[in-house]
């Protein structure tokens, strides 16, 4: 039976009790619709700390007017089961031990009356990560890395966790609410406990997301290219050199993996592909990036050795847009 706590309230209640039996406290941040990545999460935090928080509460903040909020899937009695049977059995039914969920109303983690009414002109506090949300995966979605960044400021004050845990899938997420906890001087997560988790991929190596129950089966076959392409350019890039001989650029490993997209792209559009799966599905390139991992800017020219930098990429599958991303020379 995993409590779920719904207040602040009870929350700091319980995060008391457990400071003064000098429990660690993990918390693992989620928007509910769990799969295999979030419970990778949750079960790398519950192996290394006596407590864990899941948190499931999606953020309003952080969607645009057209994204999709309202259908975002909701599946919270899954979730709880799926939690259930990742847990290990209890040592003892008293002990404070375990995982605990904090599912918030939206009205708990947006105290200001109206808040969230008008996010255009908005009055609350907004937490903004100059320099670092308005690039990449920002540039596409302008508000979202505020909506992100502000969301964690409230979680991580709210659960005052010791680690926090958060998945590779979304690097520059990751990597931003790092540079956060660095600069507003937090200390519950420390910068170096947040900590960031492998991707969690299908057998075909698809990043597995939410976003993912969108995808109807062609779609879903369609959807590893984006993997495949970037795995194209981390290996291009491993064998050091081009066609020609010259150090690998950025824009070579661009283009590498571009190229795969539109062969996809091309392949499913041809009148001549008898395949069945993945025929007449809408495969649109957003963008595919280097950057470097500490500035976050585009690598251009060269990229020379020892260099450690992000391949992403974004691509829409019929309606759906997925994320991906292959760290290169760091782990
Ligand atoms: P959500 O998309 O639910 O993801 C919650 C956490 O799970 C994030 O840290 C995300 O990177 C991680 N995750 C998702 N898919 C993964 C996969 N295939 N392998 C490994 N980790 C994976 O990201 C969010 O929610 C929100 O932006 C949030 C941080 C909760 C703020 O609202």
């Amino acid at each position: 039976h995993i409590p779920v706590i719904r207040t602040l309230g009870q929350l700091r209640r319980w995060r008391k009790e457990a400071r003064e039996k000098g429990l660690e406290v993990g918390v693992v941040p989620t928007m509910g619709a769990l799969h295999e990545g979030h419970l990778n999460l949750v079960r790398t935090s519950l192996a290394r700390h006596s407590l864990t928080v899941m948190t499931l509460f999606v953020n309003p903040m952080q969607f645009a007017p057209h994204e999709d909020l309202s259908t975002y899937p909701r599946t919270f009695e899954r979730d709880l089961s799926l939690l259930q049977s990742i847990l290990p059995p209890p040592i003892s039914p008293r002990q404070m031990r375990g995982l605990v969920i904090f599912a918030p109303t939206p009205d708990v983690m947006y105290p200001l009356k109206g808040e969230l009414q008008d996010l255009r002109n908005h009055k609350g506090v907004e937490v903004d990560v100059r320099g670092w949300a308005d690039v990449m995966e920002g540039a596409s979605r302008p508000q979202f890395f505020k909506g992100v960044a502000t969301v964690c400021t409230k979680l991580f004050n709210a659960v005052e966790p010791d680690h926090a845990y958060f998945g590779q899938k979304d690097i520059q997420q990751a990597l931003l609410l790092r540079i956060l906890v660095k600069d507003l001087l937090l200390s519950h997560p420390s910068p170096s406990n947040l900590h960031i988790l492998p991707t969690t991929r299908s057998s075909e190596g698809l990043a597995l997301s939410s976003r993912n129950a969108y995808l109807t089966p062609s779609e879903l076959y369609v959807s590893p290219v984006l993997y495949k392409a970037l795995y194209a350019a981390k290996k291009l890039y491993e064998s050091e050199e081009t066609a020609e001989g010259k150090d690998i650029t950025g824009e070579d490993l661009i283009a590498a993996s571009t190229r795969i997209i539109l062969d996809e792209q091309e392949r499913i559009l041809s009148p001549q592909t008898t395949e069945p799966k993945g025929k007449g599905v809408e495969l649109q390139l957003d963008y595919i990036e280097t950057f470097d991992k500490d500035t976050f800017q585009p690598i251009r020219g060269p990229i020379g050795e020892n260099k450690q930098f992000v391949l992403a990429g974004a691509i829409w599958v019929g309606k759906t847009r997925l994320i991906d991303n292959l760290l290169v020379g760091w782990e």
